[in-house]
């Protein structure tokens, strides 16, 4: 292997059905998939492989030189997923097969239901990268975290301190429902970007570059399930890849950004706002109202393509507070019951069936002219329309 092989790791998950409503996925699904998975290992498509899940959401974390989008990869994940939605059918799992909405594979998953989150690289002589997976949210959770790790020096020390995280790092910004994107300097086009990215049902950070040489540092999956398939199967349970350490943020820079449980959109049925708990394997599931949202962080070593690990890195009294915290915004909130903002705004649940209850309403309504209503003066509507 010549010292420039490229590795790439991709990270696919999909939620094939699960035990017990949206808890948990089935051991036995997973051992569907790992069975293809060491199929194509034995084949050479991919190097190396760890199998996981995060609540119902099954996880394939992979390592291979033939980089990102590369059809092979991604058909065996298909076939992964395919064979454990089988096993799942069979078991009368809850929503077997939740997440592949359709049966013709077409060289890629990416718009077939499954989620993707991809980087190649030259491996540096010690490799340290953090797989994020979370249950029950969105990809724009990513946004607020990714923002401190990479934007943030209350977060990163070293974005101060180390001469190689000096000169910043490059936002590549995705706009899901106007399928543009847009890249952002930081930190000098920081407060452009959060106008963006604070809205994250809409703009999701899908890459991160370090400014100075515009190596890979972050990559997130941006799938949205619901805009896909044009109606609620489930939520967008998003997966995100890091580097880090010698000219990234260290490891525990990158995971001190989910310290601060932030409130994300998800959930129960995804239609509401709760804290993301960050929790251990062990913890990975959801629970209290299918909830509330949580996320894993795995940490590996790459070596020629071999994963080393992993380290759950969630699984630490550092971060109890934050899962107290987690639960005590998470009491808050329910107390809301059915109103916002604990229920997601209207925009979010037009993909839920919301609007079936609210069209048997419509005849209900009676004509009430009180005042004339001219509408909004300025448009507010944001871009691209
Ligand atoms: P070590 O000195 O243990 O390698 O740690 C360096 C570092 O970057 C810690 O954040
Ligand atoms: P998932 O998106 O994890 O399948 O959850 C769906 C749901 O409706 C939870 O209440
Ligand atoms: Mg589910
Ligand atoms: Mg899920």
């Amino acid at each position: 292997m010549s010292e420039k092989a490229k590795t790439t790791i991709s990270v696919i998950k999909a939620d094939i059905g699960s035990l017990a409503g949206h808890h948990v996925v089935h051991p036995d699904t997973m051992a569907a998939a790992a069975k293809v998975l060491a199929e194509a290992k034995s084949k050479g498509i991919i190097v190396d492989y760890y199998i996981t899940h995060v609540g119902d959401d099954l996880e394939l974390i992979m390592t291979h030189r033939k980089g990102v989008d590369a059809p092979e990869v991604h058909e065996v994940a298909w076939n992964a997923f395919k064979e454990a939605a089988k096993v799942a059918k069979e078991l009368g799992l809850y929503a077997a097969g939740q997440d592949l909405l359709t049966d013709a594979f077409s060289g890629n998953v990416r718009g077939l239901g499954p989620s993707a989150a991809e980087m190649e690289f030259v491996e540096r002589p010690a490799e340290p990268v953090i797989v994020f997976m979370a249950d029950k949210t969105e990809p724009g959770a990513f946004n607020l975290p990714l923002f401190r790790v990479f934007g943030d020096p209350f977060n990163t020390a070293g974005l101060v301190i180390d001469p190689k995280l000096h000169d910043g790092f490059k936002f590549e910004v995705y706009d899901v429902i106007g399928g543009k994107y847009v890249i952002m300097n930081l930190p000098e086009e920081m407060y452009d970007l959060l106008a963006l990215i604070g809205t994250p049902g809409r703009f999701v950070v899908r890459r991160v570059y370090r400014k100075s040489d515009n190596e890979i540092a972050a990559v997130v999956s941006v799938e949205r399930l619901n805009l896909i398939a044009g109606q609620y199967v489930g939520k967008d349970d998003p997966v995100a890849i890091v580097r880090a350490q010698s000219g990234f943020p260290a490891v525990g820079e990158v995971i001190e950004a989910f310290a601060f449980p932030h409130l994300v959109a998800g959930w129960m049925r995804g239609s509401h706002f709760g804290p993301l708990m960050p929790v251990s394997q062990r913890n990975a599931r959801c629970t209290r109202f299918d909830g509330p949202p949580r996320v894993v962080a795995l940490g590996f070593q790459i070596k020629n393509a071999r994963l080393i690990g992993p380290a759950d890195l969630f699984d630490d009294p550092a971060y109890d507070e934050t899962r107290r915290l987690a639960q005590t915004i998470a009491e808050y909130m329910r107390r809301h019951g059915p109103f916002m903002p604990h229920r997601l705004g209207p925009e979010e649940m037009e993909y839920t069936t919301l609007p079936a209850v609210l069209q048997k309403l419509q005849n209900r309504f009676v004509e009430a002219k009180l005042y004339e209503v001219k509408g909004p003066k300025v448009k507010t509507e944001l871009l691209h329309e």
